[in-house]
């Protein structure tokens, strides 16, 4: 008999860059990127249980009205997993939501990616990483990058990974006042006609260096124009990061939060001082 409760964290993440590729027939869009999980983190406490419980806490869950019925993805990845191992499926589940809520950062994804971690060794599954990696496809296109906990390129709809080597960076997050479903900023890519980004090679070569001007200034998102003319007020957002000084400012993910590259922690508590919210972090390797 194994442990009666863990503790796993879910990391955030942003995207170094995101290349949307073009869309595909079955509605996702196939992308090139890099995801790097950061420090800003939702713990988990993972019970042994009769039953599949959720439990919800922190400041903005009665705010955001977070879900945590059966369409949480927590409760997905919980559920896909007891369909493959899960002694009767049981476990209670608390979840302190600490990243913003469809905000660009994975929060739902790492939660499920955690989940699926955790319930692994809760239950003595004993699942493989490949094994997880396709359950945790099957839950969300983040999942299964989210999955390892250290930085990776991805292909396909973000199913296809592969570790790259990023050393620690400083980010100062400005999370905006309203949220963003991801198939929104896909649909607004399509609508506006948008072409792909540059090669990435530049943002890699100057990450890989450890290059913080350099990758300042290579750092895109191809899902930021369509947003920006949508929600001009994310290009403020951007525009004042980079007067105060931040080596490059980019959309995470499908936005609306925009992440300001910062030389280190003081530089990045000095942009977030300009902000309110603002979350200071850096990546994890
Ligand atoms: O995989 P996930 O459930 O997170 O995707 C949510 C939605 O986001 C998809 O149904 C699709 O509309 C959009 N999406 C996409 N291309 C991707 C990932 C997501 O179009 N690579």
């Amino acid at each position: 008999m194994g442990a009666e409760s863990i503790t796993v964290e879910a990391n955030a993440k942003l995207n170094l860059f995101l290349r949307v590729l073009g869309a595909r027939e079955d509605g996702y869009h196939d992308i090139d990127s890099v995801i790097v999980p950061l420090s800003l983190a939702d713990p988990l406490t993972l019970r042994r249980a009769d039953s599949l419980r959720l439990r919800m806490v922190g400041n903005d869950v009665e705010f955001l009205r977070v879900g945590g019925g059966p369409d949480n993805l927590a409760v997905v990845a919980a559920l896909a997993l007891a369909e493959e191992c899960g002694p009767e499926g049981g476990a209670e589940i608390e979840l302190e939501k600490r990243i913003p809520v469809a905000a660009g950062l994975g929060g739902g994804s790492a939660d499920a990616a955690a989940v699926l971690r955790g319930l692994n060794e809760l239950w003595g599954c004993g699942l493989d990483a490949r094994s997880l990696e396709g359950i945790a496809a099957r839950v969300g296109s983040d999942v299964p990058a989210l999955l390892g906990g250290s930085p990776v390129r991805v292909g396909g709809r973000g199913e296809i990974t592969e570790p790259v080597a990023i050393p620690p960076i400083w980010w100062t997050l400005v999370p905006a006042g309203f949220r963003i479903r991801t198939p929104q900023a896909y649909r607004w890519w399509d609508e506006d006609g948008e072409k792909s980004g540059p090669d990435p090679e530049p943002v890699l070569a100057a990450a890989a260096a450890g290059d913080l001007e350099s990758l300042g200034e290579a750092l895109f998102n191809d899902l930021e124009d369509p947003l920006v003319r949508r929600h001009p007020e994310i290009g403020d957002t951007k525009r004042r990061l980079l007067d105060a000084g931040a080596l490059g400012a980019v959309l995470c993910g499908s936005g609306p939060t925009v992440a300001a590259l910062a030389r280190d922690e003081a530089h990045a508590t000095g942009l977030a001082s300009g902000f309110r919210p603002a979350i200071v972090c850096s990546n994890r390797r």
